[in-house]
């Protein structure tokens, strides 16, 4: 028999859509399958450091959020509890204040706590799993660059929206005869530049597993000019490394500009820029992301009931278990440049500017 009457929830780390789906389906099955009082946590763990933060989560909290992006808790990508950064007497100092998250939840009644959030806000679950804490993970990030799961919610539809302003963009691009640069987020992988790159029918694609020049960019352009086609679409993640030939350009500005200029200076050609940005993280989450969302959601409270802590959900072969979050944690999952998807890309005339 399980000694748990209550837990707690809090999303940490930049947001996804997806977040409110765990949110309601952890808080209804804790409510309604194990009975259990549920704590909000906002804001990450700072509804931990200052505890009147915290509130009770009901029925009512979570009804109606299913379709809602962002989070209901709020979050932040600032505040590790281990190196919390205040100021006292005028000087920033950094201080562990773990001990006070420990005690805060133990005065909230909280006996353990569901961590839904990318690799950071993991790892501040596992060091206070191994202080002590009932902890369970569930990963987030549109950037799907967690290694240990298949996929991670959020980035199905950071790829939808990806996707759609890919075809918004071609329409444009043909008009005018024009090169036209899109740059995506994925922080430090190109999953989604990869696959928003496929499924909008890009004819570059360039992610910081592949290295490019700008001269092959360019050589591809000038073939699709041979071939009648006035116009390509170069999608661009976020990560990209910079080559050789662009390495005096400042990351000031978006790499998507560069790369831009970059073309410009060498095809002649007119190009135009868009950088996604913030829309990718932001709107209605997809079907696939909220059901995956929910499956995440109550494996995490039905591995609180059956008393396994320290453990992070996950999809693996199209199935929802757990993992240690000591092996899901540190491990980035990155495009493989002779993989499947990378192949495919090839096949159909995609150049990856190498
Ligand atoms: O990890 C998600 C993500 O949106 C990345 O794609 C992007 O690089 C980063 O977060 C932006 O972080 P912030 O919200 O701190 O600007």
């Amino acid at each position: 028999m399980s000694d748990i009457r209550c837990i707690a929830i809090s999303t940490g780390g930049g947001d996804a859509p997806g977040l409110n789906a765990v949110i309601r389906a952890a808080v209804k099955s804790a409510i309604l399958k194990y009975k259990w009082k549920v704590i909000g946590i906002p804001d990450g763990f700072d509804g931990l450091i200052w505890p009147e933060k915290a509130f009770e989560l009901t029925l009512k909290h979570v009804s109606g959020i299913l379709p809602r992006g962002g989070t209901i808790l709020g979050t932040t990508n600032r505040g590790n509890p281990f190196q919390y950064k205040t100021t006292e007497n005028g000087k920033e100092v950094i201080r562990d204040i773990s001990p006070d998250i420990l005690a805060n939840a133990a005065k909230l009644g909280i006996d353990a706590v569901i961590t839904i959030g990318g690799d950071g806000s993991q790892t501040i679950a596992l060091e206070l799993f191994q202080k002590g804490m009932k902890i369970v993970g569930v990963p987030k990030t549109i950037d799907n660059d967690l290694s240990a799961t298949e996929v991670t919610f959020g980035f199905d539809t950071a790829l939808t929206t990806a996707t759609d302003a890919v075809d918004k963009i071609h329409t444009t691009a043909e008009s005018h005869h024009r090169v036209m640069v899109i740059e995506v987020m994925g922080r430090d992988a190109g999953w989604i530049a990869l696959e928003a790159g496929i499924a909008g029918g890009a004819h570059i694609i360039l992610i910081p597993e592949i290295a490019f020049t700008v001269q092959k960019v360019c050589d591809h352009v000038a073939t699709r000019e041979k071939y009648g086609k006035h116009f390509t679409i170069v999608v661009v993640a976020e990560g990209v490394h910079l080559p050789p030939e662009m390495k005096h350009m400042t990351r000031a500005i978006p790499v998507g500009n560069m790369v831009g200029d970059a073309i410009m200076l060498l095809s002649k050609r007119e190009v135009r820029v868009s950088v996604l940005g913030y829309i990718q993280r932001g709107g209605s989450p997809s079907p696939y992301d909220r059901i995956l969302g929910t499956r995440f959601g109550v494996a995490a409270v039905d591995l609180i009931a059956q008393g396994v802590f320290g453990k992070m959900v996950r999809l693996r072969n199209e199935c929802v278990d757990a993992v240690d979050i000591a092996e899901a944690i540190g491990k980035m999952k990155s495009v493989d440049p002779q993989g499947e998807l990378v192949r495919t890309a090839r096949a159909i005339g995609i150049s990856f500017g190498d």
